[in-house]
C-alpha cells in the first residue's frame, strides 16, 4: 500500500458464508470445489488444521500492493458486516492467524498463488486483478469450511484467456439494473471479466441520450410482443412493453462491474438491426419512414442509411455519449445481419458509392464501419463488431466478434486482428440446453448441451501458433426473444456459464467433466442460497 508499508486491516466475518455451507459429505470427499478449476491446487486434508481464519483475521498488505487492494478488502469487509453478525460458534479460537497480501508480476497478468501454513494464509498477486481472483477463490473455500479451520494447501493460478466474457441482450426483453447487478455477480464468481451489454435493437433502444430524447420517448417502447414461435402465427400479446437506462442507470452498472474487475463492452448495433431508432427518427433511414420499434424477431430490411452524412452525425453523438459512460477499451458496433436491398436502391447510398469508388453494398458496409472505427479510434476506443464487418473488407484496427462458426475469427487471425470466439454452436446460450426440447421451456432453436459447452475449445484447429495468438477468448451469447423474465435468463446461463468459464480460466489439462459436475452440485448450493435459477439437467448426469 502506497505509503503505509504495513497495513493491518480488518475482514472476514467468516459466518457471512454460513449460509452457503456445503454439505460436508460433498466437500469431504472433493477436498475443496472450485470453479473454475484453478491451475494447479494442492490440498492436504491428511495435514490437518493448520490455518484458522474468523473475523478478527488481520490483513496484512505489504510492498507496493495499489491502495485499490486495501479498498476492495475493506469494502468486502463493510459488506460483510452489514450482512451478518460473527456467531459465537464460528470464533471458538481467539486469536486468528492472519491474511499477507503482496504483489508480484512473477505472477503474471490476472494471477495469483495463496498458500496456506505457517500460521498465515499468504496470497501473492500479479496485479489487483489477480488479487481480485485470489478474493473470490477463498471465498469458494471457505464457504465449504465455515468454520474456517483448513488445511495445508496451495493454489497457483492464472487465465488461460484475457478475454472471458458474458453477453446479454436487454432489447428483446428488458432487465433492470438489479437483475443486471445479479448477471455481474455471477460473471465475477466465475473470474468472467467481459460483459457485453447488448444496449439497441430494432424492438428496443435502451440508452439514453440527453441530446437525443426521441431515441427512448420513441424508440424504447413497443406496442406489444409476439407470442410463441414461429413468427408467422403472427400471435401478439397487445401489451406495450419497453424500458431503458438513464446515465445513472448505466454509471451504477459500470461500476458496479468495475468493482468485480469486469469491463463493460456497451453494443450500439449498426448500420442494421436499427428500427427501434428509426422510429425516433426516421428521416436516418434511406426511405424516410415512419416505422415503429418491431414487435417479433427478424431481421428487417430498414437500416441506417449510409450515403446520408446526417446519419454519421447522429451515430457521433450517441457514441460520443457511450464513450463518456464507458470506460473499458471496447465499443462494439454491431454489423451484423444488415440486408443491402435499401441500399442499392437508395439515391443517396448510390452516390455514395460512386463518390468513394465502392464496388458493391458489401463495400459500403465496409465504408460504414472504418468511418465508425476513426471516430472511435480518435477517442482512444477500440472497435470490435460481429464477424460480417469483414464483408468489403475489415476496419484496420477492428476485432471480429465470430459469431457464424469459427470461420471470422480465422480469416480475422489470419489477417492479425484480434477477434473472440463466439460461434452459435456452442456459445449461443438461448439454444436448447436438454433434449427432448418439448420438455423444455420455448428457446429460439437449436441444442447446445452442457458438455458440449465444456468439451469446447476456442482456438481453431486451422490456426497456427501465431495467428492464435489473435485469439482473445470467447463469450458466452445471451438473446432474450424467449426470455421474458430474468429467471429465465439465468435458467439458459445456468449451468452453461461455468462451464464456459471453465474452458477460458482452466488449463485445457485440468479440463475433467465429471469432475466438473461434481463441482457443480457443490455450486449448485450457492445458487439454491442466492435463489437463482438454473437447469438441474446435470443432476441427471452425475
Ligand atoms: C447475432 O447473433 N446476430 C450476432
Ligand atoms: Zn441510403
Amino acid at each position: 500500500m502506497k505509503g503505509v508499508p504495513l497495513a493491518v486491516l480488518f475482514f472476514l466475518c467468516v459466518p457471512i458464508f454460513v449460509g452457503a455451507q456445503v454439505k460436508p459429505s460433498a466437500a469431504g470427499r472433493l477436498g475443496v470445489s472450485i470453479i473454475p478449476q484453478p491451475e494447479q491446487l494442492k490440498w492436504n486434508p491428511k495435514s490437518g488444521t493448520v490455518l484458522r481464519l474468523n473475523g478478527n483475521s488481520r490483513i496484512l498488505t505489504e510492498g507496493r500492493c495499489p491502495d485499490s487492494l486495501a479498498t476492495l478488502w475493506q469494502q468486502y469487509a463493510r459488506s460483510i458486516w452489514k450482512q451478518k453478525k460473527c456467531s459465537t460458534k464460528a470464533n471458538l479460537f481467539k486469536s486468528p492467524d492472519p491474511i499477507h497480501l503482496s504483489t508480484s508480476a512473477q505472477m503474471g497478468a490476472e494471477g495469483y498463488s495463496m498458500e496456506a501454513g505457517n500460521g498465515r494464509l499468504s496470497i501473492v498477486a500479479g496485479d489487483p486483478d489477480g488479487m481480485y481472483y485470489a478474493f473470490v477463490t477463498l471465498q469458494q473455500i471457505l464457504e465449504q469450511h465455515p468454520d474456517g479451520q483448513l488445511p495445508a494447501f496451495q493454489i497457483i493460478d492464472r487465465p488461460r484467456f484475457s478475454w472471458r466474457g458474458m453477453h446479454l441482450d436487454v432489447c428483446r426483453h428488458f432487465f433492470t439494473v438489479d437483475e443486471i447487478k445479479r448477471y455481474l455477480d455471477l460473471l465475477a464468481r466465475y473470474k468472467m471479466n467481459r460483459f457485453h451489454w447488448h444496449l439497441t435493437e430494432d424492438q428496443g433502444w435502451r440508452l439514453e441520450v440527453p441530446a437525443l430524447p426521441r431515441l427512448t420517448e420513441v424508440g424504447a417502447w413497443r406496442k406489444e410482443t409476439l407470442v410463441g414461435r414461429p413468427v408467422s402465427l403472427m400471435r401478439y400479446d397487445g401489451i406495450r412493453y419497453g424500458g431503458y437506462y438513464s446515465r445513472k442507470d448505466i454509471q451504477e452498472v459500470v461500476r458496479y462491474a468495475a468493482e468485480r474487475h469486469i469491463v463493460v463492452v456497451p453494443e450500439i448495433e449498426m448500420p442494421g438491426h436499427a428500427l427501434a431508432a428509426l422510429s425516433a427518427h426516421p428521416e436516418l433511414s434511406c426511405m424516410g419512414g415512419p416505422f415503429e420499434p418491431a414487435t417479433h424477431w427478424g431481421v428487417f430490411d430498414d437500416v441506417f442509411c449510409a450515403g446520408k452524412d446526417t446519419v454519421f452525425r447522429f451515430l457521433e453523438t450517441v457514441l460520443t455519449e457511450v464513450v463518456s459512460l464507458f470506460p473499458g477499451e471496447w465499443v462494439h458496433i454491431g454489423g451484423d445481419e444488415c440486408p443491402k436491398k435499401r441500399w442499392e436502391a437508395c439515391p443517396d447510398c448510390r452516390n455514395r458509392m460512386q463518390e468513394e469508388g465502392l464496388a458493391d453494398a458489401h463495400e459500403l458496409q465496409s465504408y460504414f464501419i472504418r468511418r465508425i472505427e476513426q471516430f472511435l479510434g480518435a477517442k482512444g476506443r477500440k472497435l470490435i463488431g460481429w464477424d460480417e464487418i469483414l464483408e468489403g473488407g475489415l476496419a484496420p484496427d477492428a476485432t471480429v466478434m465470430s459469431w457464424r462458426g469459427t470461420e471470422g475469427g480465422i480469416a480475422a487471425a489470419r489477417a492479425g486482428h484480434d477477434a473472440v470466439m463466439s460461434p452459435g454452436q456452442p456459445c449461443y446460450f438461448d439454444h436448447y440446453q436438454a433434449q427432448p426440447d418439448s420438455l423444455e421451456p420455448l428457446a429460439i432453436c437449436c441444442f447446445n448441451s452442457l458438455s458440449a459447452v465444456y468439451d469446447y475449445e476456442p482456438i481453431p484447429h486451422e490456426l497456427n501458433l501465431t495467428e492464435a495468438l489473435h485469439i482473445l477468448g470467447a463469450q458466452g451469447n445471451v438473446w432474450t426473444e424467449y426470455m421474458p423474465d430474468f429467471d429465465q435468463v439465468t435458467y439458459m446461463a445456468m449451468p452453461r456459464m461455468p462451464a464456459l468459464a471453465e474452458v477460458l480460466w482452466s488449463p485445457p489439462q485440468t479440463r475433467h467433466y465429471p469432475g466438473f459436475l461434481q463441482r457443480l452440485k457443490v455450486e449448485s448450493l450457492w445458487l439454491d442460497r442466492r435463489g437463482y435459477r438454473y437447469a438441474r439437467h446435470f443432476f441427471d448426469q452425475l
